[in-house]
């Protein structure tokens, strides 16, 4: 799916342009290679080696990013094309834009602030921390309460940005490392980038595109923007989410509206447009093992395309120290976990194809950002599943 993405001056103009973000640090062959792009433990992965899907040992990655980058390194159009699962010709303009546009320059974390970080992560291992899971629904109304009540005053699409972006430490974990960003907005200029390559990549043909768990509406809005004319719809169990959403559509006109929607028990009564999309980030994330009723709406409804942009929890090489520490991370905090095996049953069965599987990079905690691209098979009249795409 690769189509009518918004390329003109709309489009560039709300990217964010710096001079600064282009002197980007002189990047060398080793980090390049060093971009890590997914995991063994994925049996899909290990098929689809062929189509660029394989990944580095993390601690071959690690030693190859830090040969080449203890004075610095960004993500430039190679690095994120590795990222992404693509040449960086294949990467479409809007993205290529989006990444000049951002600063990606980033330092890896040596001596003390390494040990600094190091140090912080095993003290949350080792602290209570919120797990998530239904308690937590009261904290989202009051999250998205505070962003309500931010972008009612102001109207600025700006003002939509979650408050996770906007948190005091900038450590990520980047080429299978802890990395000290030059920018403290460049987890949110990831979140830039990728929403034009997904919009590109995946949306484009997408009739309608439904976003589930879609908090402020910042993801909906973004592909509002690449993807005119195009109905979106934010679905999230807060209510500020859908007031955010009215407001939005009242202040842009873009074709977008709100709908509350629990994924732990989804409203039957919603019915996909037929070739939608339906779209995740950071959502199922919060549903822990807890996915099955929300999966299966899915695969009753039938959409296009399924695109989640999730930790995938059976990517992680337990094996290895810096791995382990994200993949306990997510597990006392009680993120998405045994999905990733659950579509792979399903694909061995031939009821859906998977076409995506790749751990793009993570914050101070964990690896949060991956992908998993997949959609239904539909059933032929001999019982027998085909693609229908
Ligand atoms: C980490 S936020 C992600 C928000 C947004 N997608 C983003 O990219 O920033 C998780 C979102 O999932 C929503 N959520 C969590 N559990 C949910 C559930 N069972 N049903 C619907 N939404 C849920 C939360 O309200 C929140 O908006």
């Amino acid at each position: 799916m690769r189509a009518a993405v918004q390329t003109g001056s709309d489009a560039r103009a709300a990217v964010q342009t710096g001079s600064d973000a282009r002197a980007a640090v002189q990047t060398g062959s080793d980090a390049r290679a060093a971009v890590q792009t997914g995991s063994d433990a994925s049996a899909t992965l290990r098929m689809r080696c062929d189509a660029g899907l394989a990944r580095q040992n993390p601690s071959q990655a690690r030693l190859a990013g830090r040969n080449a980058a203890e004075a610095g390194f960004t993500l430039g159009h190679e690095e994120f094309a590795k990222l992404l699962g693509t040449t960086a010709e294949g990467l479409p303009e809007i993205t290529r834009e989006a990444i000049d546009a951002h600063d990606f320059r980033m330092t890896p974390l040596a001596g003390s602030e390494l040990r600094a970080v190091e140090d912080r992560v095993r003290a949350a291992l080792n602290a209570p921390l919120p797990v998530s899971g239904p308690s937590r629904q009261p904290a989202w109304e009051a999250g998205w309460g505070d962003i309500l009540a931010r972008f009612a005053g102001s109207r600025d699409l700006a003002d939509l940005e979650p408050h996770y972006f906007r948190k005091p430490s900038r450590t990520m974990r980047v080429l299978g490392r802890y990395v000290r960003p030059q920018s403290p907005r460049f987890e949110a200029s990831f979140v830039d980038v990728l929403q034009t390559w997904l919009a590109a990549r995946w949306l484009g043909e997408a009739t309608a595109i439904y976003e589930f768990g879609c908090g402020p509406g910042h993801n909906v809005a973004a592909f509002a923007r690449l993807l005119p004319e195009r109905p979106i719809v934010g679905l999230d169990w807060a209510t500020p989410s859908q007031e955010l959403l009215d407001l939005v559509a009242e202040s842009t006109g873009y074709p977008i509206s709100g709908r509350r929607f629990d994924m732990f028990a989804p409203d039957r009564e919603l019915v996909l447009k037929p070739g939608s999309a339906v779209v995740t980030i950071g959502a199922m994330e919060q549903l822990g093992e807890r996915f099955e009723a929300f999966l299966g709406f899915l695969l009753a409804q039938a959409p296009a395309l399924c695109v989640h942009v999730e930790p995938l929890h059976e990517m992680y090489d337990a094996s290895d120290p810096f791995e382990q520490a994200a993949k306990r991370y997510a597990e006392r905090r009680g993120y998405l976990r045994g999905y990733l095996p659950r579509l792979e049953f399903l694909a061995r069965e031939g009821r859906i194809e998977l076409l995506e599987v790749r751990r793009h990079l993570g914050s101070e905690f964990h690896d949060g950002w991956g992908s998993l691209v997949w959609h239904p098979r539909r059933k032929n009249h001999h019982g027998s599943s085909q693609d229908d795409r």
